[in-house]
This record gives C-alpha cells, structure tokens and sequence, in this order.
C-alpha cells in the first residue's frame, strides 16, 4: 500500500501541485489522505477540491495555544490515515504534539539554502541581504524552526537585478523539483538519519539542472521524473 500522507499549507499551495502532479503521474509513490489550510480561503484548497482530495480548514486562531491547534491537527490527520505529514508552506511553528504523534515522517520545506534566513520571508531576506547565491532545503522538522537534518538542497545564482519576487520564483521552479522527489524518498523508507546527517539509500549523485537558463546545483539528484 502506498504511503500516506497529510499536506498541511497556508496559502497558493503551489508545492502541494507539485506533489499532487508527481503521484498523478506515477513517479511519486504516495496517497494524500488529506489537505489542511490554517487559513480559509487559500488557492491550495481550491487545488485539493479539483483534484478530489479531502480537505479542511482548522484555523490557529480558534485554539487558544499552539499546543492546542496542534492537538487539532494530529486529530484530523490520524483520522486520516496519513502516515506522514508534509509541511509545503504551512507558516506556523509546530510544537512537540505534532511532531512527537508522527515522530521521523514530518517534512517542511525552506527557500533558502540552510541555515541562512529562518523564519518568514526567506526570499525577501536573501535579495535584501544581496546573496549571491540562493535555494530551497527541504529537511525533516524537529523542535527548532527550519531547523532539522537537511534530505535536499538546490541552489541557484541570485542576481544583482533581483528583487524578492524574481529571486522567490526561480527558487520556487526548484521547491517543486525537490520536495516531490523528497517525498518520494520517505515515502519508499530510504531516508537514514545519524544526527544531523540524512542518508538517502541509492541517492543520485549530485546534478546540474537548468532553470530557464540558470545552471542550478541540485544535491543529493533527481531521480528520473522529478
Ligand atoms: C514556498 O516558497 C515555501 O518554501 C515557503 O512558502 C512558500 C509556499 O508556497 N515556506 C516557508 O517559507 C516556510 N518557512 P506554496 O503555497 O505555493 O507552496
């Protein structure tokens, strides 16, 4: 049976796409069992209702601890039958209730290369800082924010000219590279981690992929389809 898993967003939804599309496709081994936005009325919830994907809206602000919103999530998602949960833009800090009920299978994407610009507005805060080079991390959560053992990065050249928004979409043409293909490892159980350091069982040597015509590095590399 395929693993399961549970997408949790705050917005457009984009990387929630990307994996929806990869498993459309075949290339990605997984089921989503459920969607769920923090925020009513985002893109992503109209995308998990095209695709006739269960979802719900569980709003923080009706909790009055994030302790207590987390209790909520682990609630819907085990009654979903997930396995796993995918954070793919979800905006909010994940406490110990939700990481702890799905201990080793929570995965959050990042744009930037770890462990530059935690927090909110990555791309913002790389253009602003003027990089030189910039990326997306996707890694599994622990209790420190954008924090735990990195699975894949990809980098890509930032470019004097660019501001947050040309910056974040060339990094974003990347996020939904790797984070399908991420997933796709979990998924299939070839992630090992010693500490900090994830192995990823007969991993793809590192690659050069092109964005428009952006050499971009891509470690470890995409399997065939991602
Ligand atoms: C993505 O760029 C993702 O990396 C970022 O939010 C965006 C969501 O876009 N996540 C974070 O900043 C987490 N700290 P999407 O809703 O179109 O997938």
């Amino acid at each position: 049976m395929a693993y399961r898993i549970a997408v949790l967003i705050s917005g457009s939804g984009s990387n929630l796409q990307a994996i929806i599309d990869r498993i459309e496709q075949g290339v990605l081994d997984a089921r989503i069992t459920l969607v769920v936005s923090n925020k009513p009325g985002v893109k992503g919830l109209e995308r998990a209702e095209k695709h006739s994907l269960p979802f719900a809206v569980i709003e923080h602000k009706q909790y009055p601890s994030r302790e207590d919103f987390d209790a909520a999530l682990v609630r819907v998602i085990k009654e979903s039958g997930a396995d796993g949960v995918i954070l793919a833009g979800f905006m909010r800090i994940v406490t110990p209730v939700l990481i702890n009920a799905f201990s080793g299978n929570i995965l959050n994407i990042h744009p930037s290369i770890q462990p530059s610009f935690p927090g909110v507005n990555a791309q913002k805060q790389a253009a602003e800082y003027a990089v030189r080079i910039s990326g997306c991390s996707i890694h599994f959560v622990d209790e420190k924010m954008d924090h735990g053992p990195i699975i894949i990065q990809a980098a890509v050249p930032a470019l004097a000219e660019d501001d947050e928004k040309s910056l974040g979409s060339r990094i974003l043409i990347l996020e939904h590279r790797i984070f399908p293909q991420a997933v796709h490892w979990l998924a299939q159980g070839r992630l090992e981690v010693r500490g900090r350091t994830v192995v990823v069982r007969d991993a793809p040597p590192p690659a050069v992929v092109h964005i428009d015509s952006f050499p971009a590095l891509v470690s470890p590399g995409l399997e065939q389809g991602f």
